[in-house]
């Protein structure tokens, strides 16, 4: 039947055309014809059921059908293609997230000095869990405690004589298990001191080093020399870092062992090094020498290459990286200090401790201050992290050497600079060292001892200043391990919580600022050369605002013109923070900005360009993490 008139109103026509297109079908198996399947000729039709092929085609090949076929099938496609291609490319095309240890300051807790829980002087773990909140106000990520492994404390805790156990001055290994859940807990990250280099002479391996028992000694570096009465002649002319000779006679193995510290803490034997020939020289100070036997052995770095290797293994779920920084005594040496971020191919430290800022904090200016963060930016390995400190438990305090003043600019320095700042408890206080009238009372506990003297380093060391009750709120007993700072009536955290001109005020602005703001966290920092004023912008790719900082490390009121740092710098720009709060907010215009001595101001300034696209000879740019912002997304991109 070849003239039926298909129509989509007639679906019992079609029906009865299709019966007759295939009579022989019909009449073979009457019952088991899919259209016609139980149903008496008379039965009520059932739209499209049982259509046969021949008449599906003509239906379907019909354009208004195709269409809507074809374009539907092609919208399934596409769709699934999307869903397959999208995350791939949103995985390619993403810059790499900021590590926690990147995410904020890294603030350092002395726990001999920090808060006493059980009133025995003595700074403890639980002290630290109990002020847990505090981190928090401060904007902290990352608690880095010095040692708290077992030890005689000769070196406060570096002189290690389990590397497996709490000593009890700071409580337990539960203690240390509950403090850590609670850190996690908080979303915080706890970074340990792992002291490698040396154990105590209490450990029990160099208890067997000396005895010469047999797994054990080649443990420590030992050599022969020659000892009389009281008198003994060294191997060679080696000074350790503390003073005195870098050897220590043994009696009992009759040989000397080499400690780079105290004579408490022998050196673990890391390398096999040569005989040295003696050099006859007087030799009094550590820095009259060239320390090229004693440190930066051949090797090490393979050493360092193991232990990255092994934190590696354990940084495997996500969130868990296990960072690594190291600290050496070659700060001088740029170069020695950079082989320990590695090399593109073997990472080795997440980054080396960066102790410019450190070293010379008798010397502020603006030239020196340039100078310190240039030589850091530009030796600094491609694409790799940098990192501030500006005080530590071996160094007097920032605000001792620099004053109150500079010592606000630096810490505004050192929380807007690119990569991670590291801060040393107290230092968002300002405290100072334990002052000269108070020496009677740190003699009384400090180490120092007739034949090798110590460093006493108990001046940077004092308990953590809280509030203005006994002890400045640090411990409840007589008698703290090491005196508080008199000062700590007017300068705690107490009294500065609720001033607004503070410099925990204004340590905790900064670090929110760099929580908060992309370009404080990634992309471009660009140094302006200017004689007047440390200055530099920084800067994502995709915003249309940035962030410049100003600071006066000179020693007079200095009026700037920062346009003419930069094509792309005109107009007003509002300051965001003001070193003691009283100009937040300010409209400034950035053809005359003035800064008193000490003053420093992060203004936020909307560019019309990129700074960083368009370096001119007194500018130079680097970029971290660098990544760029889609604002009709909303999201970073790889660039
Ligand atoms: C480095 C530590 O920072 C310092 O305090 C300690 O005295 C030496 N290592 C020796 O362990």
């Amino acid at each position: 039947m070849d003239n039926v008139n298909f129509n989509l109103n007639d679906e019992v026509t079609i029906r009865s055309a299709s019966i007759d297109l295939h009579p022989e079908t019909s009449r073979a198996d009457d019952s088991k014809t899919p259209w016609t399947d139980g149903m008496a000729s008379d039965a009520p039709d059932t739209p499209y059921a049982g259509m046969p092929k021949e008449v599906l085609l003509r239906f379907s090949s019909q354009m208004r059908y195709r269409v809507v076929r074809e374009t539907l099938f092609w919208l399934i496609v596409v769709a699934m293609v999307a869903l397959v291609v999208a995350p791939i490319a949103i995985i390619v095309l993403s810059p790499r997230c900021l590590d926690w240890w990147q995410m904020s300051p890294i603030y350092q807790v002395y726990p001999l000095s920090f808060k006493d829980s059980d009133g025995d002087g003595k700074g403890d773990l639980r002290g630290i869990w109990s002020k847990l909140d505090y981190f928090e106000e401060l904007n902290i990520k990352s608690i880095w405690i010095n040692p708290i492994y077992k030890s005689p404390m000769k070196d406060s805790g570096y002189d290690i004589s389990n590397f497996m156990e709490i000593d009890p001055i700071f409580g337990t290994m539960e203690d240390f298990e509950d403090l850590l859940t609670s850190i996690h807990d908080r979303g915080m990250k706890l970074i340990m001191d792992y002291v490698p280099n040396h154990s105590s002479n209490e450990h029990e391996w160099f208890e067997k080093s000396r005895k010469r028992e047999n797994a054990h000694k080649d443990y420590y570096m030992w050599r022969n020399c020659i000892s009389e009465g009281n008198n003994t002649i060294p191997p060679n002319n080696w000074v350790s870092k503390f003073g005195g000779s870098a050897w220590t006679y043994d009696d009992l193995r009759k040989q000397c062992y080499f400690h780079q510290f105290s004579p408490e803490q022998p050196d673990l034997n890391f390398t096999n090094p040569e005989v040295f020939k003696e050099a006859e020289k007087t030799v009094i100070h550590y820095d009259d020498l060239y320390h090229d036997y004693t440190t930066t052995q051949l090797g090490l770095h393979d050493v360092i290459r193991e232990w990255r290797a092994l934190l590696n293994k354990k940084s495997g779920e996500a969130g868990k990286y296990r960072l690594m920084i190291t600290e050496s005594y070659d700060n001088s040496e740029i170069k020695k200090t950079m082989m320990y971020y590695g090399t593109n191919l073997q990472y080795e430290a997440d980054f080396p401790f960066n102790f410019l800022l450190v070293d010379d904090q008798s010397n502020i200016s603006v030239a020196a201050i340039s100078k310190l963060l240039d030589i850091w930016m530009s030796n600094m390995p491609k694409d790799r992290w940098p990192n501030w400190v500006l005080g530590n438990h071996d160094n007097p305090r920032v605000a001792s050497n620099v004053g109150p003043t500079y010592a606000r600019t630096l810490n505004m320095l050192l929380l807007t600079l690119p990569g991670t700042a590291t801060t040393y408890y107290g230092e968002e206080l300002g405290m100072t060292n334990l002052n000269d009238s108070n020496d009677e009372d740190e003699s009384r506990h400090s180490h120092k001892t007739l034949d090798q003297p110590m460093p006493d380093r108990n001046g940077e060391r004092s308990p953590m200043q809280w509030d203005n009750s006994t002890n400045g709120g640090f411990s409840t007993a007589n008698e703290t391990w090491i005196p508080v700072n008199q000062n700590y009536k007017t300068l705690n955290v107490q009294v500065e919580k609720d001033q607004s001109s503070s410099m925990l005020t204004l340590y905790r602005k900064l670090t929110k600022l760099h929580q908060s703001e992309l370009p404080m966290q990634r992309g471009w920092t660009c140094f302006f050369d200017n004689p007047q004023v440390v200055a530099f912008v920084r800067e994502t790719d995709g915003l249309n605002r940035c962030f410049i900082v100003v600071l006066n490390f000179g020693d007079m009121q200095v009026n700037v013109n920062l346009t003419r740092m930069h094509i792309a710098l005109h107009g007003q720009a509002t300051v965001r923070i003001s070193i003691d709060g009283t100009r937040d907010d300010e409209s400034i215009n950035l053809q005359s900005v003035t800064l008193l001595v000490g003053e420093g101001m992060v203004l936020e300034y909307r560019n019309s360009q990129p700074i960083h696209d368009n370096p001119g000879p007194q500018k130079k740019c680097y970029s971290t993490e660098k990544a760029c912002y889609v604002p009709m997304l909303g999201i970073l991109l790889k660039c």
